[in-house]
């Protein structure tokens, strides 16, 4: 009996102390290519575990918010409704549909702790679990907000995030909060709203940042850089944030098999390990990127 006992727990010991190695998912940026396909063939794939949805790229400042989801649609004809039926269908699949707010190219700020306040009560209404009469993609009920800041003002996003957060209590449903930051630390714009530990999912990029990203065959810079972001920043689950293909970024792009060899091994064994985001859903058609690593995700 005993002996048995002994010749169970020593693998478990083993693992304790060499570290386990977690299960991840993908998730990717759907909604910037109009010849990417649609949302319901992206969750198809069944590679996919969170869809973010990019982007609402005017906001604050009082200005009337706007959703640019490129050749896909158009809201302001209201065509972007088409897309409600796809999103339900995505989390009938167990898949989390978040809306991406930012970008590279847009018009978006927020003045003040009001402003903050004024779009996360337009964001709960148009998006999530409130009620308006103008909701671009329907009554489809998505499951949070990401915020991928990179222009305008750096304020106030803390404050953003609380309040899109305090809905989670009001409504029956989980509001979840996800962030791409750059991965030098502190990121210009996220920092101060990463600090407050709201967020679930921060899928960092690792890319377009020489200092913090892979490059020549040199994991080094990005090993540490993922081991600074799991050591020091709170959050929920972080995520490798990659281009999917080398024209989806100026630089940072990591062939699939450095990938699979050289990096997920190594940081699948933290605890805060939730897979890797991938730029975009049109680069991972075009060059199958999600299809050569998910084995190993
Ligand atoms: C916030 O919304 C209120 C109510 O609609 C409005 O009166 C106020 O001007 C808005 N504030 C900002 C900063 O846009
Ligand atoms: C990889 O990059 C690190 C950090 O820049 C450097 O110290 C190291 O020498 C490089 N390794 C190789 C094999 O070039």
């Amino acid at each position: 009996m005993v002996k048995t006992k002994i010749s169970l727990l020593l693998p478990l010991l083993f693992f304790t102390l060499v570290g386990t190695s977690h299960a991840g998912g993908i998730a990717i940026y759907w909604g910037q290519n109009g010849n990417e396909g649609t949302l319901s063939e992206a969750c198809d794939t069944g590679r996919y575990t969170h869809v973010n949805i990019a982007f609402l790229n005017k906001f604050g400042n009082g200005q009337t918010p706007e959703m640019n989801l490129a050749g896909h649609c158009n809201p302001a004809t209201n065509s972007c409704t088409k897309f409600s039926a796809q999103i339900k269908y995505c989390q009938s699949k167990n898949i989390k549909v978040l809306l991406s707010i930012g970008g590279g190219i847009g018009t978006y700020t927020l003045a003040s702790v009001e402003d903050a306040r004024n779009v996360s009560t337009f964001l709960w209404n148009t998006f999530l679990g409130g009620h308006s009469s103008t909701r671009p993609l329907g009554d489809a009920v998505l499951d949070g907000i990401d915020f991928d800041i990179e222009q305008g003002s750096t304020q106030n996003y803390d404050h953003l995030a609380r309040f899109l957060k305090a809905y989670s209590k009001k409504g029956k449903k989980r509001v979840y909060l996800g962030a791409a930051p750059q991965c030098p630390i502190p990121d210009r714009f996220l920092g101060t709203a990463l600090d407050t530990g709201l967020f679930d999912f921060v899928w960092v990029q690792f890319y377009n940042n020489p200092p913090c990203q892979y490059a020549d065959g040199n994991v080094t810079n990005l090993l540490n850089s993922w081991k600074r972001w799991t050591s020091t920043v709170p959050a929920g689950k972080i995520f490798l944030g990659l281009p999917a293909a080398p024209a989806a970024a100026g630089s940072g792009f990591v062939p699939a098999d450095v990938l699979t060899s050289k990096i997920l091994p190594v940081i699948k064994k933290s605890r805060k390990y939730g897979g890797v985001m991938l730029w975009s859903r049109f680069f991972d058609v075009q060059n199958g990127y999600s299809a050569s690593i998910i084995g190993s995700v």
